[in-house]
C-alpha cells in the first residue's frame, strides 16, 4: 500500500505538509478544524486508505506546515487547498472539512465548483460571526497574548467534546490539548481573526450541485445541529446524519459511525 507521510509542497511562500495514502482514482481529501492539524483525521485515514487514496494536510501555520508572512484569511486557506490539488495533479476530489475546514471548503467550492466530485461538511456552518461572536474572539486573542495558551486550551477543550468524551476518553482529550499547545500562538491569534472576518457562505449553498453529506455531533455546541439542519435544507442534493454521543469533534469521538456514514455516501456516488 502507498503510504506517504509528511510530504511537502511549496506554494505562495509556505511549505505545506500532507499525508497521502492508499490508491484510488477518486481521492478523499480531509481539511482539519481550528486549532488542530492533520493528525485529527487518523481514524479516517486508517479506515479509508484500505480502499481509497486519502489525503490530509496541515493548513498553513498548523502542524508541520510553515506559516509564511502573509495575513491569513479563509479565502487564502481555500486558495492553498486548490493549489494542493493542482500540485498533486488532482482534477476532482471528494473533500471533507470539519468546522473551519468546512468554512474553507464552502469558500473553495463557491469559486472552484469544478474541482469537487462530492463534499462532506462535518460540524460546520455557513453563517458569518455575529458581532458578539467576533467580540468574543478578539477578547480571546487579548487573553492569549497576555497569558499564553494554557487557559485558552482548558476552556476550549471543555466546549469541543461532549460530556461522555470528557469523562471516558482521556487519551483523546489529552492528545487534542497537546496538538493545540504545540501550535504557535501567532497562528492561533491570526486564525481567530481570519475566522472572525470570514464572510457568510449561506447565500452560495444553492449553487452547490454535487452530492453532499452533512454530519454533526448531536452535542456539538460550537456549530450546533440546527446549523447542520440549515445546510441540509439549503443544499439540493444533501443528506444529514446526527451522531450520538459526540460533540464538535464527531470524527474522533465516534469514528466508527462517522466512517460508516462516509463509506455509505461514497458507495452511493
Ligand atoms: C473549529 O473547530 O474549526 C472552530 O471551532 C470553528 C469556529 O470557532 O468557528
Amino acid at each position: 500500500m502507498l503510504v506517504i507521510k509528511d510530504k511537502t509542497f511549496q506554494v505562495n511562500g509556505v511549505v505545506l505538509s500532507y499525508d497521502d495514502q492508499g490508491i484510488g482514482h477518486l481521492p478523499i481529501l480531509f481539511i482539519h478544524g481550528f486549532p488542530f492539524d492533520k493528525s485529527m483525521w487518523q481514524p479516517q485515514l486508517d479506515f479509508f486508505r484500505r480502499t481509497h487514496r486519502v489525503i490530509a494536510y496541515d493548513i498553513r501555520g498548523f502542524g508541520k506546515s510553515t506559516a509564511g508572512t502573509e495575513e491569513v484569511s479563509i479565502s487564502l486557506f481555500a486558495d492553498d487547498l486548490i493549489n494542493l490539488l493542482d500540485a498533486l495533479q488532482i482534477n476532482k476530489a471528494i473533500v471533507c472539512g470539519l468546522s473551519m475546514g468546512g468554512y474553507i471548503l464552502l469558500n473553495a467550492i463557491s469559486r472552484y465548483p469544478e474541482r469537487f466530485e462530492a463534499i462532506i461538511l462535518s460540524d460546520t456552518q455557513c453563517i458569518a460571526d455575529s458581532d458578539a461572536a467576533k467580540e468574543k474572539r478578539y477578547t480571546t486573542i487579548q487573553q492569549i497574548e497576555a497569558g499564553g495558551l494554557e487557559d485558552f486550551v482548558k476552556g476550549f477543550v471543555k466546549n469541543i467534546f461532549c460530556e461522555e468524551t470528557l469523562n471516558d476518553k482521556n487519551d483523546l482529550v489529552e492528545k487534542i490539548k497537546n496538538v493545540i499547545l504545540s501550535t504557535d500562538t501567532k497562528t492561533i491569534t491570526g486564525t481567530l481573526i481570519a475566522i472572525a472576518q470570514r464572510r457568510e457562505m449561506c447565500s452560495s449553498l444553492k449553487d452547490i450541485k454535487v452530492p453532499s453529506l452533512i454530519l454533526c455531533g448531536k452535542e456539538d455546541t460550537i456549530t450546533p445541529p440546527d446549523q447542520a439542519q440549515f445546510l441540509q435544507c439549503n443544499i439540493l442534493n444533501s443528506r444529514l446524519y446526527s451522531i450520538d454521543k459526540a460533540g464538535h469533534l464527531s470524527n474522533l469521538e465516534q469514528p466508527d459511525e462517522f466512517n460508516q456514514h462516509i463509506s455509505n455516501f461514497i458507495s452511493a456516488l
